[in-house]
């Protein structure tokens, strides 16, 4: 009796191992998969390539398996190419069979599970939004419409930083100044609205909300419970937290903004009809006319918040770091802003695309510290072909955007900070995505739309601040620290530094 349960179960254990082998070579010869670490069992390469998937050590693994590789992050499959055909082939050749986005359980939550614009499917409902928030944010007519309020937002810096003796002496951080303008230039786009000053307790409770939106989003403390379902439990309270902040966030961007200019635009509406209108009226718009619901409307809100101002303040700071720590270039980008305008005259929008060398600092500041280096996670919602592999519907597809921009076999010196080289070799290369090798806004569908605002943004604050003062390390150093800290998609200077100001007198 024994022996034949024995003999049946033995048997069992031989056709589970036949059945398994025999449908892993039907796996393998349906798919060839890019190469990669082998995995194994329910962790795939968790244990051997840890949670930091940053930029370098993604470029150390394509430099040990190839332009296009995979890992298995434990249930999840992530493809990372690194080479500027392939990067074309995502982006713009099968741009839509790669124009998804994969989100994470994190970002599920921050998002309503894509009920917004950025992390949504590429799909109706992407389309519908990235149209209903073009006309408002992203064409000329807004730069045009707001570019003189963010001249007055820089002019505020300048003042303020010139009335503030420790500026000219022991030195301040900027970037806090520097993220109240950055918070105006978008809220006067989205309400029509600013913050009067750092402390202003709104600015304060937005801006700590936001600061742990994305921590929380950007942390690779939860990748393990993202990566293995069985984990998932174990994060339970980190989750809590991440609901937790979403909603006072909504509730916050609700009460104090969108209702807001709701009881505004209704009393404006009869006293003045021509009043331009700010994006929330849009939007709004947009809601009555039943195209987007409420939810939608708060998540807008969310987008710009995380997608216009960290990105863009994260590459102003970047810039006055490297310009303060290459003094020379420093010089040569006030020679040319003197000259071309006349000491002291304020810069505008309209004259920085008469700066070519302006132009060059801001393009090659993007190139060496590109603020979203992996771009923002794209995916394939069906199986698809990839480099003559096969990548598996709803994989994870980085493109490597920092190491197409910084690899040495396809630009002079890469590690050198040398505007000089978008006047001479790489003079074609735009910010657009004219050159698969430079993508700082992606290219294609899912590219960044804010360019059209960033650049100008970017071009107005650094021209205004080395026009107005000498930017220099602190006393006693003679270079400030440009370490970096990465997260899930973003690249930031670690430590946000003490910086001299000195006010130039004319
Ligand atoms: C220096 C500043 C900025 C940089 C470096 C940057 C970079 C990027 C990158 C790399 C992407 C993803 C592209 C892809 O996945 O293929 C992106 C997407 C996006 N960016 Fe920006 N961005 C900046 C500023 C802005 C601003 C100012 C706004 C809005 C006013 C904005 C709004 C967006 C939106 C809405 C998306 C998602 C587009 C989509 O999924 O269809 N960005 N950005």
């Amino acid at each position: 009796m024994d022996l034949l349960l024995l003999e049946k179960a033995l048997l069992g254990l031989f056709s589970a191992i036949v059945v398994s082998i025999l449908i892993s070579k039907l796996r393998g010869r349906k798919f060839k998969l890019p190469p990669g670490p082998v995995p194994v069992p329910i962790f795939g390469n968790w244990l051997q390539v840890g949670d930091d998937l940053n930029h370098r050590n993604l470029t150390d693994m394509a430099k040990k398996f190839g332009d296009i590789f995979l890992l298995r992050m434990g249930q999840r499959n992530l493809t990372v190419v690194s080479s500027p055909e392939l990067a074309k082939d995502v982006l713009h050749t099968q741009g839509v069979e790669f124009g998804s986005r994969t989100r994470n359980v994190v970002f599920d939550i921050f998002t309503g599970k894509g009920q917004d614009m950025v992390f949504t499917v590429y799909g109706e409902h992407w389309r519908k939004m990235r149209r209903i928030m073009t006309v408002p944010f992203f064409t000329n007519k807004v730069v045009q419409q707001y570019r003189a309020g963010w001249e007055d937002e820089i002019d505020r810096v300048v003042q303020d930083v010139r009335k503030n003796p420790e500026a000219a002496t022991t030195g301040i951080v900027i970037r806090k100044r520097l993220q109240l303008m950055m918070y105006n230039n978008m809220y006067r786009i989205m309400f029509d609205s600013r913050f009067e000053s750092e402390d202003d307790p709104l600015f304060l409770q937005l801006k700590a909300l936001n600061g742990e939106r994305s921590k929380l989003a950007q942390s690779f403390d939860y990748n393990y419970g993202d990566f293995i379902p069985i984990l998932r439990p174990l994060l339970r309270g980190y989750l809590k937290m991440c609901q937790q902040v979403k909603e006072k966030r909504l509730h916050l961007f609700k009460k104090h903004f969108v209702d807001e200019r709701k009881r505004i635009a209704s009393t404006v509406k009869h006293a003045d009809s021509t009043k331009l209108k700010c994006a929330m009226d849009h939007i709004l718009e947009a809601q009555q006319k039943g195209e987007i619901n409420e939810d939608n409307v708060l998540y807008i809100v969310e987008n710009i918040n995380v997608a216009a101002i960290e990105t863009t303040l994260w590459s102003i700071e970047w810039g006055i770091a490297e310009l303060v720590n290459h003094p020379h270039i420093q010089q040569k980008l006030r020679e040319e802003i003197d000259s071309v305008l006349g000491p002291g005259v304020p810069i505008t929008e309209p004259d920085t695309h008469k700066l070519p060398y302006l132009q060059a600092v801001i393009k090659e500041t993007l190139r060496l510290r590109m603020a979203i280096p992996l771009l923002v996670p794209h995916m394939n919602l069906q199986n698809a072909k990839l480099g003559g592999y096969d990548i598996p519907a709803e994989s994870k597809v980085l493109v490597n955007a920092w190491w197409l921009a910084n690899n040495p076999a396809q630009w002079k010196n890469p590690e050198e900070f040398r505007p000089e080289r978008f006047l001479e070799e790489e003079a074609k290369v735009e910010a657009n995505g004219n050159d698969f090798r430079y993508l700082p806004f992606g290219v294609g569908r899912r590219s960044c739309p804010g360019i059209i605002l960033a650049m100008p943004i970017l071009g107005i604050t650094l021209g205004r601040l080395v026009q107005s003062f000498e930017l220099l390390p602190p006393p006693g150093q003679d270079k400030i620290d440009t370490s970096e800290k990465g997260g899930q998609f973003s690249l930031h200077i670690l430590n946000h530094s003490t910086i001299v100001a000195k006010p130039r007198v004319f």
